[in-house]
């Protein structure tokens, strides 16, 4: 693990009229880390990585990669440059195969994808990296199978799938596990933690399931009301009585009513 700081947002600021759903939020990510983002509904993380991928404006505030500005960057830029971000509902072509979704993401960030006189060369490339991505999330035996006749769990699978084909350096994940049945959860999360290791990946993950978060994490940053409240390693968080207080309390609670 390095201590490179690969992302990092300096008194970033969101409103919508009255309200801030990001709050000055100032957070540094190191390189090659799991970072998770914990906080109630509503806290601001969606917001907060909305701005992050450059999917919304700040009101003020800045966001650096690897020390670049790229505060005000549209998405297909920050893409360009290594971000991947995923959103909370599904994102994949209903009607293409398993396989044609992964291959037009990754030609969707093709460098040379309007070099038509190279266009059989980097086809077939496309085709190689839509196929290890494949054997990668586990869905090779599904290359032909419509996207929309996919199990859930399968198409959360795909999802991370299209992130990946084009070998982000940077994964943004909104809630991949919403909606799956519990079951399927360790799955998709021992897939995540294998490719951020295997590929040296930085990931930031929000993410509802506090046993996941804890299990995964390297780093944890909590979130309430669009704030920073606290910031640390899972002990540390943890062990933090405000976080208790205001958050983990109530939602190990909910956890174990579940169960
Ligand atoms: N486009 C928008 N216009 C107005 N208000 C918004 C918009 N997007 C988000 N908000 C508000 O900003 C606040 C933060 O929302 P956000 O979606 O970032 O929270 P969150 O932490 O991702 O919540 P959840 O855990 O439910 O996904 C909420 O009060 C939300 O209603
Ligand atoms: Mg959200």
């Amino acid at each position: 693990m390095t201590t490179d700081i690969i992302l990092e947002t300096q008194q970033l600021r969101r409103e919508f009229g009255a309200l801030v759903a990001v709050d000055n939020v100032s957070v540094k990510i190191r390189a090659h880390t799991f970072h998770s983002i914990i906080g109630p509904n509503g806290a601001g993380k969606t917001t907060f990585f909305n701005l992050l991928s450059g999917n919304l404006k700040p009101t003020s505030g800045r966001v650096l990669f690897k020390g670049r500005d790229i505060t005000h960057l549209p998405l297909h830029r920050t893409a360009h440059l290594g971000i991947g971000r995923s959103f909370q509902i599904t994102n994949i072509f209903p009607n293409l195969t398993v396989l044609e979704n992964i291959r037009l993401a990754a030609q969707a960030l093709g460098r040379d994808n309007f070099h038509f006189w190279r266009r059989a060369h980097h086809f077939r490339r496309y085709e190689e990296r839509a196929a290890a991505v494949l054997e990668q999330v586990g869905l090779a035996k599904r290359a032909d199978t419509p996207a929309r006749t996919l199990p859930h769990g399968d198409q959360r699978k795909l999802e991370l799938g299209m992130l990946l084909a084009p070998d982000p350096e940077v994964l943004l994940l909104d809630e991949p596990t919403a909606g799956m049945a519990t079951e399927q959860v360790p799955e998709l999360i021992d897939l995540i933690q294998s490719f951020q290791a295997a590929g040296n990946k930085t990931v930031l993950l929000v993410e509802h399931n506090m046993n996941v978060v804890m299990s995964v994490s390297d780093v944890i940053t909590v979130m309430h009301y669009g704030q920073v409240l606290a910031e640390g390693t899972p002990s540390d968080v943890t062990a933090n009585e405000v976080v208790q207080e205001a958050y983990l309390g109530t939602l190990y609670g909910d956890v174990a009513a579940e169960k």
